[in-house]
């Protein structure tokens, strides 16, 4: 990666409308990026966007599904359009269902491909050539500690990790020479909204208080991202420091 200062750097980020991605965008912000955040929910990257400019920052929010090669080509013209050539990616965003084997609908399962796989996939695919030609780029995989691990009911999204993992060490591999670093961040467990949406109507009153927050990803990424040059963090592990009770 060139050796810029952060405030002369534009960052993209998926899954930045709530949990790690927003925290991610607010950081990085917040040390003078120039920040696109990408997801679904409109309305909540605009609000992370609009807290991101009230406090001085450059944001742009605009509407992604990673999942879906025409929406990334539409998100990643836009963004170079609006921001200039991207000098990292953090490819986020994610979804995860936890069911037994046989209780999974395939759409279910195929869900979690589409997003955490395929969406890194098609991210990278149109990041890469603009990074080229930016004379380098800094790639950050958020995966999950799940992407080497195994867990009852966790068939679709542990599975679907592991496969971050081999593209993210294959990426690595191939794009160290053009000067993109690739960085593949596993957390364990965090406080977000991911373990509601993942088991739906049982994780409600649990609590999470025992977990990393997202702000301390979030200062992680922002350290991988700032060390100089010709030093990469290649995997980084962050869990929290106790199991739960
Ligand atoms: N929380 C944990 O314990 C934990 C542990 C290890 C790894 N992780 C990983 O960390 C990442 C962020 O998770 P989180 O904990 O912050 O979860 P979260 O609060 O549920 O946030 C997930 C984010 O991904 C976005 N997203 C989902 N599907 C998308 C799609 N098709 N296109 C674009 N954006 C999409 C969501 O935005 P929209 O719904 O608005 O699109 C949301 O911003 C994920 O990759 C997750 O696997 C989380």
């Amino acid at each position: 990666m060139t050796d810029k200062s952060l405030h002369e750097k534009t960052v993209w980020i998926t899954g930045a409308s709530r949990g790690i991605g927003r925290a991610v965008g607010l950081a990085l912000a917040g040390a003078g990026a120039h920040v696109v955040l990408g997801a679904r929910n409109t309305g909540q990257i605009n609000h992370a966007a609009d807290a991101i400019t009230a406090n001085g920052g450059r944001a742009t929010a605009m509407e992604l599904d990673v999942s879906d090669h025409e929406s990334v080509r539409t998100f990643a013209a836009a963004a170079r359009d609006a921001a200039g050539l991207p000098d990292a990616l953090i490819n986020n965003a994610g979804a995860g269902v936890f069911r037994p084997l046989e209780n999974f609908l395939p759409d279910e399962f195929e869900s979690q491909f589409r997003v955490n796989v395929f969406g890194t996939f098609y991210m990278t695919k149109a990041a890469v050539p603009l990074m080229k030609q930016n004379g380098g780029g800094h790639i950050i995989n958020v995966s999950s500690l799940a992407g080497e691990n195994a867990a009852r009911m966790g068939s679709g999204y542990f599975s679907s990790k592991w496969a971050v993992h081999g593209f993210t060490r294959c990426i690595f591999e191939e794009l160290r020479e053009d000067d993109i670093k690739v960085t593949l961040l596993c957390p364990g467990s965090v406080d977000t909204r991911f373990h509601h949406e993942s088991h739906p109507g049982s994780h409600d009153n649990k609590d999470q208080s025992w977990m990393v927050s997202p702000e301390d990803v979030a200062k992680t990424v922002l350290h991988v991202l700032t060390l100089p040059p010709e030093a990469l963090v290649s995997k980084l592990d962050i869990r929290p420091q106790r199991k739960p009770k």
